[in-house]
């Protein structure tokens, strides 16, 4: 029996590291996953693997900051598995560590689209079919640097702050109808995305920054995930899980 047996759920950005993680830790665990990328090769590889592993799922190839998309997700959830009970938002469109005076508004705006407004879109299309089908669960995921700040971050500290106080915003209003809204928040996790802001794997290794000096890895924020999305984190609700490795408390 799995944690996750008999659920449906929406990963945003499940054709990366993370998203990647949870995608296949949830069909592990008994969910039938709707994987939403902007990038074909990427989900496919995800869904390959979730499937070749007996587990099920979907891709849709899509960029979740467009709202069509959204409600074609939840559309995926509903005629490919009956409905649905989670939604993982976890989507990233980075840029090249800058200062604000060197980012164009272009960059900023699409920045916003896609982390944070693509949260706003797939929760609000999520939330009535998740409340018709019983309740469930809702998780953002933000960042460490939701809660301090990096230098040349300024557009994602914004962003995953926002992203914090959002699932606090958003567990108050939809407790009544039984669905749990928490954000999770990775430390540095060792993915492609985190290590290209570096010379080499070696010097992203290096500048960890963690109390356990080592970077994280996918899996283990998809073991966050899986429990803020099943009956384990049933009294949690309006919080923000991190899984930092010590980062912030040093
Ligand atoms: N890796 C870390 O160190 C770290 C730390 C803290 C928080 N996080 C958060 O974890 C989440 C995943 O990060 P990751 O490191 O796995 O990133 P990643 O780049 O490996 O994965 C992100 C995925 O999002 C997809 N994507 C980008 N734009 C999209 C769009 N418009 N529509 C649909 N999909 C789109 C990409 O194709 C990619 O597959 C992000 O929200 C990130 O901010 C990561």
């Amino acid at each position: 029996m799995g944690a996750l047996d008999n659920k449906v759920a929406i990963v945003t950005g499940a054709g990366g590291g993370i998203g990647r993680a949870i995608s296949m830790r949830f069909a592990a665990e008994g969910a039938a996953v709707i994987c939403v990328d902007i990038d074909d090769k990427r989900v496919n590889t995800t869904v390959d693997e979730i499937v070749s592993g007996g587990g099920q799922g979907i891709a849709l190839i899509a960029d979740v900051a467009v709202e069509a998309n959204a409600e074609a997700a939840v559309a995926a959830a509903i005629e490919g598995f009956g409905g649905l009970h989670v939604l993982v938002s976890n989507a990233i469109y980075d840029l090249p560590l800058a200062r604000l005076t060197e980012i164009s508004y272009d960059d900023w705006r699409r920045t916003m689209d896609v982390n944070l407004n693509s949260a706003f879109l797939f929760s609000k299309h999520a939330i009535p079919v998740i409340e018709a089908n019983g309740g469930g669960s809702i998780i953002l995921i933000a960042s460490q640097l939701g809660r301090t700040a990096k230098p040349g971050r300024p557009w994602y500290c914004a962003q995953k702050g926002a992203l914090i106080n959002m699932a606090k915003a958003m567990a108050l209003d939809h407790a009544h109808q039984n669905i749990r809204v928490n954000s999770l928040s990775p430390g540095p996790v060792e993915t492609d995305r985190f290590i290209t802001n570096f010379e080499d794997r070696k010097a992203a290794r290096a500048a960890n920054n963690t109390m356990l000096d080592r970077l994280g890895k996918p899996e283990e924020i998809a073991a966050g995930a899986v429990f803020l999305a099943s009956e384990e984190s049933s009294f949690m609700t309006g919080s923000d899980l991190l899984i930092d490795g010590g980062y912030t408390a040093i």
